[in-house]
C-alpha cells in the first residue's frame, strides 16, 4: 500500500521533471524523434524514466580532486576540476506503451534462450537462481496465450549462453555454459525437431564459446564471436557448417571471415539475405580462481552498440550504431515488417556507482533507411528478455529486471510474460 502511494507521488514528480527534461534535452531528442510520429500522438509520461538523466553527459568531480579537501568546490574561486562522462548509461526518452501482463512462465529464467516458430515460443534453459539451472523447454502458445508443453533438453546440453537459430522446423543449439554460477562451456551442439520433439547430436564446435552470435545463412549454420573458454576473453572466430532439414551436410566446421569485434550477448539476425550482428560486450563475469563452485566474480566489461553486416561481398560492413550500447540481447529481438526490434538489455555500467545498468527501451532498426529510433519503453528495465511477435503484439518474457524506477541495477529474475500492441516508426 505504502509503496503504491509512494509510486504515485514519485510518478507526479517524474511528470514535472520529465517535462523540464524534455525542454532541455534538445539535440538528442530531436535526433531520436526525428522520424517518430508517435512522439506527439502516442507518448505520455514515463512511469519509470529517470528523466533528467537523459542529458548527454554527466558532470562529476574529477577523480584527482583534492581528497583532503572534499568540499573544495565550495571554496571561493578554486573549483574542483570536473570531468565530463558519457551518459550512455542513462534512460532515453521514449514513448510510453500500454502493457498487458499475461500468464507467467512456469519458471523464472535468466540467460535462457528462445525461438519463435509461427504461434509458438520455445523457451529453453537458463538460470533459475545463480546456483541452479534449468534443463528443459517450456512452450508459450500465442494463439491461446498460455504455457503448455514442457520437455527435457539432452543432459549434455548447455544451460545458458547458448547460440540458437531455427529454419522454421529444426532448432540448432550451439555450445554455451554448462551448469550454474560461472562454470565452463561445452562445445556440444544439438538439433531439435520441433515436430517430433526429437533431439540429435551435431558436430561440436571446434572450441566451446559463451553466447556466440549464431544464425542460419545461405544453407549454413554460422557461429561467431562470443567469449572464449575463460568466459571473459572476446573471441573473433567465425565458423560455419552446411545444414539441411536438421542434418549436417559436412563433418567439420569451416573457418569463415572473423568478426571485427568479439564478445558475447549480441543479436544476430538474417533479413533479406544479409547477416547482421548487433550490440554486445567485451568481457564478462569469470569463475573466481580456485572456487569449488566456480563462483562468479565481476570483471571489466565494455558494452557496445555497433552493428556489423555481411552481404554478397563477404566483407564486414559497419552500419549505424544503436542509440546506446546494448548487450544481453541475443533473444531479445523480433523482425517486424522491414525492421529489427530489440527490447531491453544492459548498457554501460554507471560511471560513478560502477553498478550494472539495465535497459528499458525498445529500439527499432529500420532496414530500409538503416536508421535507429525508439519505439517505447518496457514496463521496467530488464536484460536477457526472450521476445516474440505475433499478430501485431510484441511479447517478452523472462530475464532479470531492475530494482525499481529509480535504480536501474539488476535484481529479480522473472518469468513474467508481457505484451504490447506494437506501433513501429515509419
Ligand atoms: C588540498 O586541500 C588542502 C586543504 O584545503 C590544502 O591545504 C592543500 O594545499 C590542497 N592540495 C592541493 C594539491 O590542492
Ligand atoms: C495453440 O492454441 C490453439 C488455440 O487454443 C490450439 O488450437 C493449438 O492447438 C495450440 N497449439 C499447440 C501446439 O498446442
Amino acid at each position: 500500500m505504502g509503496r503504491a502511494s509512494l509510486r504515485q507521488r514519485s510518478t507526479r514528480l517524474v511528470v514535472v521533471v520529465v517535462f523540464a527534461g524534455f525542454l532541455g534535452i534538445g539535440l538528442i531528442a530531436d535526433y531520436l524523434w526525428a522520424s517518430s510520429p508517435h512522439f506527439a500522438v502516442n507518448s505520455y509520461v514515463s512511469n519509470w524514466a529517470a528523466n533528467d538523466k537523459s542529458r548527454a553527459n554527466l558532470i562529476v568531480p574529477s577523480r584527482s580532486a583534492n581528497v583532503s579537501n572534499p568540499q573544495g568546490k565550495a571554496e571561493a574561486g578554486v573549483g574542483v576540476p570536473e570531468r565530463v562522462l558519457s551518459a550512455t548509461f542513462a534512460d532515453l526518452p521514449a514513448p510510453e506503451l500500454k502493457w498487458e501482463k499475461m500468464a507467467a512462465a512456469p519458471v523464472p529464467r535468466l540467460d535462457g534462450a528462445a525461438i519463435q516458430i509461427k504461434n509458438l515460443l520455445y523457451v529453453f534453459a537458463g538460470y533459475g537462481t545463480i546456483d541452479s539451472v534449468h534443463s528443459h523447454v517450456d512452450i508459450y502458445n500465442f494463439t491461446d496465450n498460455n504455457w503448455g508443453g514442457r520437455f527435457d533438453m539432452p543432459k549434455e546440453m548447455a544451460h545458458s549462453h547458448l547460440g540458437m537459430v531455427t529454419d522454421g522446423r529444426y532448432i540448432y543449439v550451439v555450445t554455451g555454459q554448462y551448469g550454474p554460477q560461472c562454470r565452463g562451456p561445452t562445445a556440444h551442439t544439438f538439433v531439435l525437431d520441433t515436430e517430433t520433439k526429437q533431439w540429435r547430436d551435431m558436430p561440436p564446435l571446434p572450441v566451446p564459446r559463451y553466447a556466440p552470435a549464431t544464425t542460419l545463412w545461405r544453407g549454413r549454420l554460422h557461429v561467431m564471436g562470443g567469449s572464449k573458454e575463460n568466459r571473459h576473453t572476446p573471441a573473433l572466430d567465425h565458423w560455419s557448417l552446411a545444414v539441411k532439414d536438421g542434418k549436417p551436410l559436412e563433418k567439420e566446421w569451416k573457418t569463415e571471415i572473423p568478426i571485427p569485434r568479439g564478445g558475447p550477448h549480441r543479436a544476430c539476425i538474417v533479413v533479406d539475405d544479409r547477416l547482421y550482428v548487433i550490440g554486445g560486450q567485451e568481457g564478462d563475469f569469470m569463475a573466481k580462481p580456485g572456487s569449488p563452485i566456480f563462483k562468479c566474480s565481476r570483471r571489466n566489461e565494455v558494452v557496445y552498440g555497433e552493428v556489423y553486416m555481411l552481404d554478397d561481398e563477404m566483407k564486414w560492413k559497419v552500419l549505424p550504431s544503436m542509440p546506446k550500447p546494448d548487450s544481453h540481447i541475443e533473444f531479445a529481438w523480433a523482425i517486424v515488417k522491414n525492421s529489427i526490434v530489440i527490447a531491453g538489455g544492459t548498457t554501460e555500467k554507471h560511471p560513478v556507482t560502477k553498478k550494472m545498468v539495465l535497459v528499458g527501451e525498445i529500439f527499432q532498426f529500420n532496414l530500409n533507411t538503416m536508421k535507429w529510433s525508439l519505439v517505447g519503453k518496457l514496463p521496467f528495465r530488464v536484460k536477457t528478455t526472450l521476445v516474440g511477435f505475433w499478430k501485431g503484439w510484441l511479447y517478452f518474457t523472462s530475464g532479470q529486471r531492475d530494482k525499481g524506477p529509480d535504480d536501474p541495477s539488476p535484481k529479480k529474475v522473472i518469468g513474467e510474460m508481457w505484451r504490447t500492441k506494437l506501433k513501429l516508426n515509419p
